[in-house]
């Protein structure tokens, strides 16, 4: 058992909290928000995370967690604090890094002891060393500390379950004491664990999301090519995938990447290459052929309704930047229901569990009840999320709600062949319209 201290009630701190303290350790979350820590205190989680809630109420009931606004409290005996705030894209798209600077100050302030600071926010290469800067700097008096980088490399949707069961740990610092007590918190995972400096560590996490990015915009990018010439990015991805070396993951072409990480990342990442002089083009495409999906939706459906969009109504089903979460953060659908709008559409959406989150950033989209009373006088479907419930819809019924029947799927959810058979327009991401290839 060990004493810790997690700063930031976020996704990423919340799930990390939670999973040590359910491993057995004592943990103590901080965060500045004394509305979620009420919440939190109350023992409801201010996020949606599959399994999170009960996590959080069973380890409180144990006496294993725990919830504050103060660091002197949460500071009082820990051994290890883990700074997990947000770092939001800045103007220029770097990483804005004013939480963990507040937070370095606070940890600096309020520790009476020698501790060691762990990084698990993703933060650009460097942060490390200007975290314990800043620390120094900011101490009343001089007290023993180490910086540690420890990347996250978890899912929204299934943190919790990529945190207890990681491909790895990664894990740098200047000190391999601190490096090694890291370590050692980790080995009830039984993973490997890769020890390295602190730049490196910070650079593994900034490469891996961007190469997850990149498989993402590659996969789009083919699906864009096979449209034209008649051919299934979905029978290809599966044909790739079962080459080990390029693997069947992240290979599932749609309106492209969302959430608070890729697309913040890459665009931090290319702006670590650009000011320090270097020409990051592959960065840029996965950019670019992002944002061309969302397009490629809109192009779609203008075209699907007669060449204008105006006036016509379009209902998105799902608005989570992806399934089992809430979050919309860069999520495609909010960001097409913007350019469907400029085109003068009516925009109507549902989603099961982030319409609460969209009804507070976009009061003009019209909510709908469930996917049935979207499509009621809907002129147009466009899927923008992949929500189990919409994989088993019922069809006929569906059909008979629309005037024109036409769906756009931008995540490849349904069969074209069943979709036809039901008399749907329907047009998929990278794959032949009817016709093109004998269909
Ligand atoms: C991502 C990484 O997967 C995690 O390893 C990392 O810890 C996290 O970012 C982070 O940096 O904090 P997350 O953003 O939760 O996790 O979501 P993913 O499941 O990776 O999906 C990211 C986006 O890619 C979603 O918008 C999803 O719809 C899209 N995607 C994913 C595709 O368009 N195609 C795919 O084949 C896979």
């Amino acid at each position: 058992m060990r004493n810790i201290a997690v700063a930031g009630t976020g996704y990423v701190g919340l799930s990390t909290g939670t999973c040590f303290a359910d491993m057995g350790n004592n943990v103590t979350c901080i965060d500045i928000s004394e509305e979620k820590i009420a919440m939190l205190q109350r023992g409801e989680a201010p996020i949606y995370e599959p399994g999170l809630n009960e996590m959080i109420v069973r380890n409180m009931k144990a006496g294993r967690l725990h919830f504050t606004t103060s660091y002197d409290e949460a500071l009082k005996d820990v051994e290890f604090i883990f700074i997990c705030v947000g770092t939001p894209s800045g103007v220029d798209g770097e990483a804005d890094l004013q939480y963990v600077r507040m937070a370095a100050e606070s940890v600096a302030h309020a520790m009476t002891h020698p501790l060691i600071v762990i990084n698990k926010s993703t933060v650009p290469v460097g942060t490390g060393d200007w975290v314990a800067d800043i620390v120094r700097r900011s101490q009343p008096e001089p007290m023993d500390f180490a910086v540690v980088s420890c990347p996250e490399f978890t899912r929204e949707g299934s943190a919790l379950y990529d945190f207890m069961n990681p491909d790895r740990v990664v894990i740098g610092s200047r000190s391999p004491e601190a490096a090694e007590k890291v370590a050692q918190l980790h080995l009830p995972l039984r993973t490997r664990i890769i020890m390295t400096d602190l730049r490196t560590a910070e650079m593994i996490k900034y490469a891996s999301n961007a190469f997850l990015a990149t498989k993402i915009s590659f996969i789009n990018e083919i699906a864009v090519i096979c449209e034209k010439l008649g051919a299934d990015v979905q029978e290809v991805a599966e044909g790739m995938g079962f080459d080990r070396r390029i693997g069947a993951q992240f290979l599932n072409a749609g309106l492209g990447y969302g959430g608070s990480c890729f697309p913040k990342d890459v665009k931090a990442l290319e702006h670590m290459a650009l000011v320090h002089g270097s020409h990051p083009a592959l960065l840029r495409a996965v950019i670019d052929i992002n944002r061309d999906m969302r397009r490629w939706a809109v192009y779609n459906l203008r075209e699907l309704l007669g060449g204008k969009l105006d006036g016509k109504r379009i209902g998105l089903m799902g608005l989570a930047f992806k399934p089992n979460t809430d979050d919309i953060r860069e999520a495609p659908a909010l960001e097409i229901a913007h350019m469907l709008r400029n085109e003068g559409a009516h925009v109507s959406g549902y989603d099961p569990v982030a319409m609460k989150n969209v009804a507070r950033v976009d009061n003009q989209m019209r909510l709908s009840e469930d996917a049935y009373d979207l499509a009621d006088g809907a002129d147009a479907l466009l899927v923008c999320t992949e929500w189990n419930e919409f994989k088993q819809l019922d069809l006929p019924r569906l059909r008979s709600l629309m005037g024109n029947a036409l769906i756009v799927d931008g995540r490849n959810i349904y069969d074209p062949a069943i979709m036809a058979h039901h008399g749907f327009v329907y047009r998929a991401v990278g794959r032949a319209q009817a016709g093109n290839n004998g269909n």
